[in-house]
């Protein structure tokens, strides 16, 4: 029945990870996976999560399924995200689900995306998150790119950006992320967001926001989220997927949210029951428990101010790492401007190495990173900069 079958290419993330694990250095570093660490280099169990957990001690095996707990972790995604437009879905005009983590999401997105405008391709940035290009080639909608990141200078090509938002048939969908780009570190300034939202007003292209990394680039959620809100101030229609893997540290839980804002209640009745309807048919509904954390957390306020506390911690860890792996690097001298390390925002450092470089990082100095360059920063501490500063040092000083 099989013989036929070939084996599918490793993902270039995951497949980091298991490299990771089999290598039996004492010395090796994982800076593949944006998954946040300590300074031990250990995953986080947040506060704000033993608090929830406490609170919550097994009431969820009470629910016979997720709809319940999953309205109110809708609700409360939505205010995370649009701030004060969050009376939006109380309008009616909001279609939200919960989701399995941004993966699901997105995906959810895809599939009601080919359902309804099965021609339209979506641009994706260039670069983007690996899985991106797997989510909606996976639902058959084609794909096309736009430029956004410039290598030679490690910063956002912004006139070429407009281009291709500009050359691109009007009413199509883009995909961006609000915050903390991912792989590049590198996200528009305030001002570029609102020219691209009139833009977008002009073309009357559909904006879907992929938010993996909110809290992340600036250390507060709100600031993170203001490229959602200025494009709902400016009366868009809107895509948002939302996970909470990362700034909540629960990437084992897959809590996730999908938001996709309508006209008017009809519409979003409509888009929700098509949106239920593809969860349905591929995992009915997520587990509860990851969910009722954060419900739980959002909507106490005294948790989710411990929360939005705990959040900058973490960003501000990350950022500090930039701050030594830069001043180590330039201590150490060579060739290369290690500017971008701290010019970048986000939880990923997207080095600008060369494969041979990245090869030998990882042969002779057992630093894993991923193929295109990213350096996840979650997996820099103070035991390891040194290491990781002279190992970058080795494999770029000729
Ligand atoms: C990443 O980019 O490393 C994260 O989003 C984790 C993942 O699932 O790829």
């Amino acid at each position: 029945w099989w013989d036929h079958v070939k084996p599918a290419p490793k993902d270039p993330i995951i497949g980091v990870t298991e490299a990771f694990l089999a290598d039996t250095n004492p010395n090796k570093i994982n800076l593949g996976v944006g998954a946040y660490r300590d300074n031990e280099g250990k995953p986080v169990v947040l506060q704000c999560i033993r608090y929830a957990d406490s609170k919550i001690a097994g009431c969820e095996f009470l629910e016979s399924n997720a709809t319940e707990v999953g309205s109110k972790l809708v609700e409360e995604s939505v205010k995370l995200a649009y701030g004060k437009h969050a009376h939006l879905l109380k309008d009616g005009r909001v279609a939200g689900l919960q989701a399995l983590s941004g993966t699901s999401a997105c995906r959810l997105f895809a599939e009601l995306q080919r359902r309804f405008y099965p021609e339209s391709p979506i641009y994706l940035p260039d670069f983007t998150w690996s899985n991106h290009h797997n989510i909606w080639r996976d639902a058959q909608v084609p794909e096309r790119s736009f430029r956004y990141y410039h290598p030679i200078s490690k910063r956002l090509n912004f006139a070429a950006l407009m281009d291709d938002v500009e050359n691109a048939p009007d009413g199509s969908f883009f995909l961006f992320h609000p915050c903390a780009h991912n792989p590049t570190g590198v996200d528009p300034t305030e001002e570029q967001w609102r020219e691209i939202s009139n833009k977008f007003k002009v073309k009357n292209h559909f904006p879907f926001f992929d938010m993996a990394y909110q809290g992340f680039a600036s250390g507060d959620l709100d600031v993170d989220a203001l490229p959602i809100r200025i494009f709902l101030e400016d009366g868009h229609l809107i895509g948002c997927a939302q996970s909470f893997a990362k700034n909540m540290v629960l990437h084992g839980h897959r809590v996730g949210c999908l938001s996709v804002l309508c006209d008017d209640v009809k519409q979003a009745v409509a888009v929700k029951s098509q949106l239920q309807q593809i969860a349905r048919t591929t995992y009915s509904n997520p587990p509860v428990h990851g969910i009722s954390l954060v419900s739980t957390i959002l909507s106490d306020p005294q948790t989710k101010v411990l929360w939005f506390k705990e959040v900058k911690v973490m960003a501000n860890r990350i950022k500090q790492m930039r701050i030594t792996l830069r001043e180590t690097l330039e201590k150490l001298g060579g060739p290369v401007s290690w500017e971008h390390i701290t010019n970048q925002v986000g939880m990923f450092c997207f080095s600008g190495l060369t494969p041979d470089e990245i090869d030998r990082l990882v042969r002779e100095f057992h630093v894993y990173i991923t193929p295109d360059g990213r350096m996840s920063m979650a997996g820099v501490n103070t035991s390891n900069v040194n290491y990781l500063a002279n190992a970058l040092h080795e494999v770029t000083r000729y």
